[in-house]
């Protein structure tokens, strides 16, 4: 069976069962991706193909919430860009230094290295003790692991480098203990990160942010979604307020372009401007 075998309709009706059955709305998710995964599990479980899938989707919620995992790709690193990261710290922490009091959403944080990053950057800047960190993801099995904070030692020589490069100003192994093969980050950067459950496609505004971070997510997203998204981001953040996208996503092609200046636009960081208060509009 290959990729183009599978019907779009096929497709449809699955992620109608998914949506009515469990919650979960990948119905505007880019069908490329989509598409991928789902003949990725078929193969994986030896099903013949996707109505076999829609039966074992109703009847077997083992199998359903693996099917949830593969529509949901974790992968990260600390770090990640790390010429985001040095911008982040040049353009935007200047203005983050103003606010008597911070706060940061990190939507979409997968298994928690780019909110522990941020608790870092935020550490060494001494603005820690006055951030709040919301670091919010739909998919369970991600944030368990975020609250852990342990991560592969494997991984730790390439968070180095990008921490170095990033403009790091101590050594990255202040910040871990190093146990069997794993590391665990320090208690003290856990303590201003509020971890939570949210689904960018049905959840809705819980605060009102200076920053927020919503990296490699909604490349996932088809157009309209991503409009639905950017509404929410927009409503939740301050006049002035930050965002940051991923590097291969951008807001050009959605309704809020005009909204945000580019406070650096190779980055993708971008400022809300002032909007007028009501009334005056
Ligand atoms: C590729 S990871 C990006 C992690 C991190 N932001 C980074 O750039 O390294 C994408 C994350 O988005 C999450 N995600 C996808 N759709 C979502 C939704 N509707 N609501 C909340 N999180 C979602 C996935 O579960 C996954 O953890």
């Amino acid at each position: 069976m290959k990729d183009k075998d599978i019907q779009e309709s096929e497709i449809s009706l699955l992620l109608e069962t998914v949506y009515e059955k469990y919650g979960y709305d990948f119905r505007q998710y880019s069908q490329a991706h989509i598409r991928r995964r789902i003949m990725n599990r078929i193969v994986m479980s030896g099903l013949e193909d996707v109505s076999q899938m829609q039966s074992k989707v109703l009847n077997d919620e083992i199998f359903a919430s693996e099917l949830l995992q593969d529509l949901s790709i974790t992968v990260t690193e600390m770090f990640r860009d790390s010429s985001f990261y040095k911008s982040l710290r040049e353009n935007v922490i200047p203005i983050l230094k103003t606010y008597p009091f911070i706060k940061i959403w990190h939507a979409g944080c997968a298994t928690g290295e780019e909110a522990y990053s941020m608790a870092i950057i935020m550490q060494e800047e001494g603005l820690y003790d006055r951030t709040t960190i919301y670091a919010t993801d739909f998919n369970q099995h991600a944030l368990n692991k975020a609250k852990e904070g342990i991560f592969s030692n494997k991984k730790i020589k390439e968070y180095t480098m990008n921490y170095q490069l990033s403009g790091g100003k101590e050594s990255l192994s202040a910040y871990y203990t190093s146990n069997y093969g794993n590391v665990i980050m320090n208690q003290s950067l856990k303590k201003n990160i509020v971890w939570a459950n949210h689904n960018l496609v049905t959840d809705s505004v819980f605060a009102e942010v200076h920053l927020i971070l919503c990296r490699n997510v909604l490349i996932y997203f088809e157009k309209d979604l991503q409009n639905k998204v950017q509404k929410l981001f927009y409503n939740s953040l301050i006049n002035g307020g930050i965002l940051c996208l991923g590097s291969k996503e951008g807001l050009r092609f959605t309704d809020f372009y005009e909204q945000y200046n580019e406070a650096d636009k190779k980055q993708k960081i971008f400022k809300k401007k002032y909007q007028l208060a009501r009334g005056l509009e």
